[in-house]
């Protein structure tokens, strides 16, 4: 807004460091050479501290709670592996897919369905098309009704689910002599800490501490909450020789299923981390040329002072 100032007050307000003054007939103008003034810095800061206050208090609250929630269930520590998926420019390690997928089929297969994953979600992720189309074949699927009104088993093909190796629930829980063996498909986006869980609990099993007495369908393993689980130990080192000869000891078994059991969980993992880096390159180009925009395009207008002072006859 123009402000009217007497001639002699320009000496002073010139005085401040910083300004340019310019003159063009009877209008002055001050431009803040600094782009802000002191005083608006000075708000900038306090907001800034106090949001970054807020930030860490209500962070620390949260952190604590947590802490105390975790420490009111009865599990141990996870230990904390450094998954390389987990870096937001990384994708899956597809040939650990490929053998967490012989892992699967050779191990957890005759109790776990995998039964929201089609045979064509694995090609170009760890098989070829025509791998695949053999593999599918390799599995006999429900059919039906045909043109008497039974239903038929055929050989899979590549648009067919995973069938499970149990026609229904009830009858995967009776051959485990009444425990479910649960759906592998989103295990690691259903258990807390999915991955670490998983790797903990695949290679938790031990003998029962001194005191504790199983039943023969009762298995201890430190990592399963309460310790006692139906599951016995199925992964012994040399179980299964891999196709690409990485030898198949039990950590690395674990590692692969866990890492096949990630791309289950979630088949746009790879494409995701991708529109992630495209996104932020976007956002990143737009944030430079906004800035660019506001500072040099605006700056001039936002710290600058006019003031039209009448000519006076002395
Ligand atoms: C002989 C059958 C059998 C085989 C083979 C088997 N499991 Fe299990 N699994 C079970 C049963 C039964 C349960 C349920 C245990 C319980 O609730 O106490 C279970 C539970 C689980 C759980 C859930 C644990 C939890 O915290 O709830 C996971 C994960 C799991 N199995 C993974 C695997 C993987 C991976 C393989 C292959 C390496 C595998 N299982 C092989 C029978 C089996």
């Amino acid at each position: 807004m123009a402000v009217l100032l007497t001639r002699n007050r320009f000496p002073l307000r010139a005085k401040g460091g910083g300004f340019h003054r310019r003159q063009s007939g009877g209008v002055y103008t001050w431009c803040n050479v600094t782009g802000r003034t002191k005083r608006g810095g000075r708000i900038l800061r306090t907001c800034l501290a106090a949001l970054v206050g807020a930030g860490a208090t209500c962070g620390s609250l949260l952190y604590l709670l947590d802490r105390s929630v975790e420490a009111m269930v009865p599990v141990p520590r996870l230990p904390n592996h450094p998954w390389e998926s987990q870096g937001y420019l990384k994708s899956l390690d597809h040939s650990a897919v490929r053998r967490g997928w012989q892992v699967y089929t050779t191990v957890c297969y005759s109790c776990h369905s995998l039964r929201y994953v089609r045979f064509m979600d694995l090609i170009n992720v760890s098989h070829t098309e025509d791998e695949v189309k053999d593999i599918a074949a390799e599995f006999e699927v429900q059919d039906g009704p045909d043109d008497e009104g039974n239903y038929y088993m055929r050989p899979g093909k590549t648009t067919d689910k995973i069938p499970s190796a149990f026609p229904n629930d009830e009858a995967a829980k009776a051959a485990n002599l009444g425990m479910y063996p649960p759906d592998l498909t989103y295990i690691i986006e259903g258990k807390r800490n999915g991955k670490n869980y998983i790797f903990a609990f695949l290679t938790g099993w031990m003998d029962p501490p001194a005191g504790i007495t199983l039943t023969e369908l009762q298995h201890f393993n430190v990592y399963f909450p309460g310790n006692v689980t139906g599951m016995q130990q199925v992964l012994f080192d040399g179980i299964l020789e891999y196709d690409d000869g990485t030898p198949a000891t039990v950590s690395q078994m674990v590692k692969d299923l866990v890492e096949f059991l990630t791309w289950t969980s979630s088949q746009e993992f790879d494409e995701r981390k991708s529109m992630f880096i495209r996104a932020m390159g976007i956002c990143l180009i737009l944030l430079v040329s906004n800035a660019y925009y506001y500072r040099y395009a605006w700056s001039s207008l936002r710290s600058r002072q006019i003031a039209y002072v009448p000519k006076r006859k002395y």
